[in-house]
């Protein structure tokens, strides 16, 4: 079995390249710059997927057997300030994968929860509800995966973190360690709730899924319901860090300058019962990441 990972030098990508190549499974990961640094560096292809023709010279080459679509312009705030780009990123490029995809093989596609809007944790039959560009591209980037004809599943992650790996950039429990070990004190959102997702957890979602052929549409979510506030405090704690150097604010206090679900988070019932999914509790979680 020959496997693409797209996006595999990103912070989820990284996870989902190592977990497979430590089960000596063919994997190629993609991304438009490969460092020499990467420890990952021999499974890994430098390629613009926003260039098509070199798309399909790819896809004659190395025809793989499973596609997992991870890439993506992955920050909501880039999405506003550069339309364009992110819908040919998210987009379009999802489409000619999808297109360059033999029927005969699986098409696995990472989306997001910024596909649905407020009233969370929501379950896989909520209706659509991007309440920003992001997740305007994002789910168009969806439909064009269920047109697809041949097995194909949508996983959708929330709110990502989990430990830094070497020559990866941190997510946001590293990003509160760094400035409480500085001193410095920081304002967190502690109005706007999400089911954060620990990236091992989706690496062996993904495992699964293609072990087994699942197809359909799965939450690949944590099942703690809290704030970045909550989540930030939860750090500082294990951590023995100066948790009073956190300030809780609210969206009108702190304005972002994209809209986000107040009450978001996705529910994780179905992974659990279907893909024996078992989400790491967040307490647990930081164990594994410091
Ligand atoms: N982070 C979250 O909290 C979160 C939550 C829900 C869903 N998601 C989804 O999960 C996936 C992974 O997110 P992430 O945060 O791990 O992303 P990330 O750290 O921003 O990484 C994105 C990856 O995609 C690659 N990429 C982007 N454009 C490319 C292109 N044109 N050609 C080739 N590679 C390209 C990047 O490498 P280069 O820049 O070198 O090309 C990088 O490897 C995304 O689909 C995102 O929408 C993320």
């Amino acid at each position: 079995m020959k496997i693409l990972l797209t996006g595999s030098t990103g912070f989820l990508g990284r996870f989902v390249l190592e977990l497979f190549a430590s089960k000596g499974i063919e994997i190629q990961g993609v991304a438009r710059n490969i460092s020499f640094q990467d420890s990952n560096k021999q499974f890994q292809t430098q390629l613009d997927l926003a260039n098509f023709d070199k798309v399909d010279h790819y896809f004659r080459d190395f025809q793989p057997d499973v596609v997992i679509h991870n890439a993506a312009m992955s920050k909501p705030d880039f999405c506003a300030q550069f339309p364009r780009e992110a819908w040919q990123q998210n987009v379009e490029v999802t489409r000619y994968l999808v297109e360059k995809t033999s029927p005969s093989a699986h098409f696995i596609y990472i989306s997001s929860d910024f596909v649905l809007g407020d009233q969370g944790p929501h379950n896989e039959q909520a209706d659509y509800n991007p309440l920003n560009y992001y997740g305007v591209t994002k789910q168009a980037a969806e439909l064009y995966v269920n047109e697809r004809v041949g097995l194909s599943t949508i996983v959708r992650p929330v709110f990502i973190y989990g430990p830094q790996l070497p020559g990866s950039r941190g997510s946001f429990i590293q990003w509160v360690a760094t400035q409480l070990n500085s001193g410095n004190s920081i304002k967190v959102v502690n109005d706007q709730w999400r089911t954060p997702t620990f990236a091992p957890d989706i690496a062996q979602a993904l495992f699964e899924i293609v072990a087994k052929k699942v197809s359909g549409l799965f939450h690949i979510a944590g099942s703690d319901l809290i704030t970045p506030y909550q989540m930030a405090v939860e750090v500082a704690n294990y951590l023995q860090l100066n948790a009073g150097l956190i300030h809780a604010v609210d969206e009108l206090t702190f304005p972002e300058p994209v809209k986000r679900a107040k009450r978001g988070g996705l529910k994780n019932d179905k992974a659990i019962e279907e893909l024996n999914f078992v989400p790491t509790a967040l307490r647990d979680a930081l164990t594994l990441c410091f």
